[in-house]
């Protein structure tokens, strides 16, 4: 009989408190969460030293409550993993310190995991099939980058942003169209309404040949915009928001199955938080189809930042003896695909 490990994983690079447990198949045990959202909408972004006070608070709690759910002991943990980096200092601070002390007072392996490696396999979470070789996108808060997706731990850069992450870009747009923060959700909502061909937004870089993008030209447009329309832009909101969504899933989808042809790819994956987007999900559902893709999406829990991703990819490492010194930094700019960088 294999032996396998239960991992207990957590996440607090930025303003999720997040705690999950992972067995040796990959089946999530339990996962919790607490969303720091209400704290910082306010100030329409993330303020870094609420959000590490808050994930103070929260994580015994939550690894308690998570502990609970899946009916397991500390003692009974075989690695503690935690997110690394990318992501804000002083939270990565929390939930990797608090692993460390786990992992030094229970005697077992530490497993530091790159934030973006959680994303990029979030997509083949409890699939059976494993994980499958193709071209990955991630689209977050602070990332779009394209990988191309070897196997575990090998994932060459294609491109990434130039300027604003695709999610930023929602985040920047909504906070100009008066809408809460974080902006995605609500133009992916006030945008199913909307008519996408209402405005011609930029498609920056759609044909540049390469696999880089841009999107903070589409975010000046709508600035320049918004002023033209005077008092009628609060009546076509749904259509500014379609119209721009629109223009970023052209993009997004375009370039990544590009990428697919270009590497004669079978398999497309995305994940990240703006992966929850429904016209996102829409598009490459049926473009991924027509092109003979197969499309991988991560599941909507397992989109935005979460610990059963974290602990998904800790047990990849933990499967291939990577573990990391207890003496080991964080890093909030961690890179992911880029040679010569730690994963
Ligand atoms: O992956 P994530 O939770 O955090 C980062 O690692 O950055 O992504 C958060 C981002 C935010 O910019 C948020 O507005 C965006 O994901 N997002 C969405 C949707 N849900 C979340 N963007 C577009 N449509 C959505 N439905
Ligand atoms: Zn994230």
């Amino acid at each position: 009989m294999s032996f396998h490990p239960l991992i207990l994983a957590l996440e607090t690079s930025c303003d999720e408190t997040a705690v999950a447990l992972c067995d040796g198949d990959g089946s999530i045990l339990a996962a919790v969460l607490s969303s720091q959202i209400p704290e910082h909408q306010p100030y329409g972004g993330v303020v870094p030293e609420l959000a590490s006070r808050n994930h103070l608070t929260r994580i015994r709690p939550l690894i308690r409550e998570a502990l609970a759910l899946a009916g397991v002991t500390l003692a009974e943990v075989d690695a503690f993993a935690a997110t690394a980096g990318p992501g804000l200092a002083s939270s990565l601070l929390i939930g990797n310190t608090t692993a460390k002390a786990l992992a030094l007072s229970f005697a077992k392996p530490f497993i530091a995991v790159n934030h973006l490696e959680g994303h990029l396999l979030s997509p083949f979470l409890g699939h059976a099939g494993g994980i499958q070789p193709g071209v990955a996108l991630i689209v977050s808060g602070g990332h779009t980058l394209l990988l191309h997706l070897r196997g575990s731990g090998d994932y060459p850069l294609l491109g990434r942003t130039r300027d604003d992450a695709a999610g930023e870009a929602f985040d920047k747009v909504a906070r100009m169209l008066g809408l809460p923060y974080p902006g995605g959700p609500e133009i992916d909502r006030a945008a199913r309404s909307g008519d996408p061909r209402a405005f011609d937004f930029p498609r920056s870089m759609k044909d540049s040949g390469d696999f880089a993008f841009s999107f903070s030209g589409l975010k000046t447009s709508m600035f320049y915009l918004l002023p033209t329309l005077g008092e009628t832009a609060a009546a076509r909101l749904p259509d500014l928001c379609a119209s721009f969504q629109e223009a970023v899933v052209d993009v997004l989808v375009s370039k990544t199955l590009a990428a697919a042809r270009h590497l004669g790819a079978k398999h497309v994956s995305v994940s990240g938080g703006v992966s929850c987007n429904t016209r996102l999900r829409q598009v490459f559902t049926e473009r991924c189809a027509r092109a003979g893709l197969t499309l991988h999406l991560a599941a909507p829990a397992h989109s935005t930042d979460n610990a059963a991703m974290i602990a998904f990819a800790a047990l990849h490492r933990f499967r291939a003896s990577q573990f990391t010194p207890l003496d080991a930094d964080i890093d909030p700019n961690l890179a992911l695909g880029v040679t010569g960088a730690r994963t």
